[in-house]
């Protein structure tokens, strides 16, 4: 199977132009798995709940809806971030269209910094889908949390789609060894440019990566530009756990002895 990344520029508050460039930047991808940025319709920084609010979108909403049928008639999965609205609550998500229209959405557990003051906490849902593979969906700061990619891949995720918007330095390195601990493939799709907004300044740094179930980076994006990375992957590879002929990775597991609350 093919899968991707493709690491975009956002524009604050135009989810219109935000979707135009991803549909332009897609226009010649066929069969393949993409994931794309956290928040990549709205941008990230908001100043206030209720902006957040007024940026947000139901599930059956423009973005999703231009999104599916992208999908849809390209033969494309899709997993990218949206401000999601679902009656008075907003949740920064990430929704998962299909070729065969299904949809999926997943609701990041570890809100991240001035998230928490707009965004509200979900209960979320470890739980992987089925498109060509088991796909397992993460955002952003979740990466931090071994729990969920383990969660995910005790679940039986072979990848693991990752839409982000980092600006600490530690994620891209940090996802080999995610990557190496579950023998899973990553893909982490982060965003580039700065938003000032608020008083605060953010820059966004990119690097954009797919790593291996052996930790080895098979795509990397540069730190500045928006870049699109397509590898194929025989996601066979994620089902086997084996380190050495003594050690499998999740049979050697001793959760009898583990303190995790
Ligand atoms: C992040 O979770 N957006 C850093």
């Amino acid at each position: 199977m093919r899968i991707g990344f493709m690491q975009t520029r956002p524009r604050f508050g135009d989810a219109e132009a935000n979707i135009r460039a991803i549909e332009r930047g897609l226009a010649k991808v066929r069969e393949a798995t993409i994931v794309l940025p956290e928040l990549c319709t709205t941008g990230y920084l908001f100043e206030s709940r209720r902006e957040l609010r007024a940026l947000a979108e139901p599930l059956d909403g423009p973005s999703v809806t231009r999104l599916r049928a992208l999908a849809r008639s390209q033969r494309l999965t899709l997993c990218f971030g949206l401000a999601e609205r679902a009656g008075r609550r907003v949740y920064n998500s990430a929704v998962s269209v299909t070729a065969a229209g299904r949809r999926y959405v997943y609701r990041k557990a570890h809100l991240f910094d001035r998230e928490k003051l707009f965004f509200d906490r979900a209960e979320p849902r470890f739980e992987p889908f089925r498109s060509g593979t088991k796909l397992g969906v993460m955002i952003c700061f979740d990466w931090i949390f071994p729990e969920t990619c383990r969660t995910l891949a005790l679940a039986g995720a072979r990848v693991i789609l990752h839409p982000s918007n980092l600006v600490l330095p530690y994620c891209q390195t940090a996802m080999v060894t995610r990557a190496l601990e579950n023998r899973v493939f990553t893909v982490t799709c982060n965003r580039v440019g700065s938003e000032s907004r608020a008083g605060a300044t953010l820059r966004f740094t990119g690097q954009s990566r797919i790593v291996d179930p052996r930790g080895k980076v098979l795509a990397q994006a540069g730190a500045r530009g928006e870049s699109l990375q397509v590898v194929r992957i025989d996601p066979g590879q994620a089902a086997d756990k084996r380190m050495t002929s003594r050690n499998d990775l999740f049979r050697d597991r001793r959760p009898r002895f583990y303190r995790l609350q």
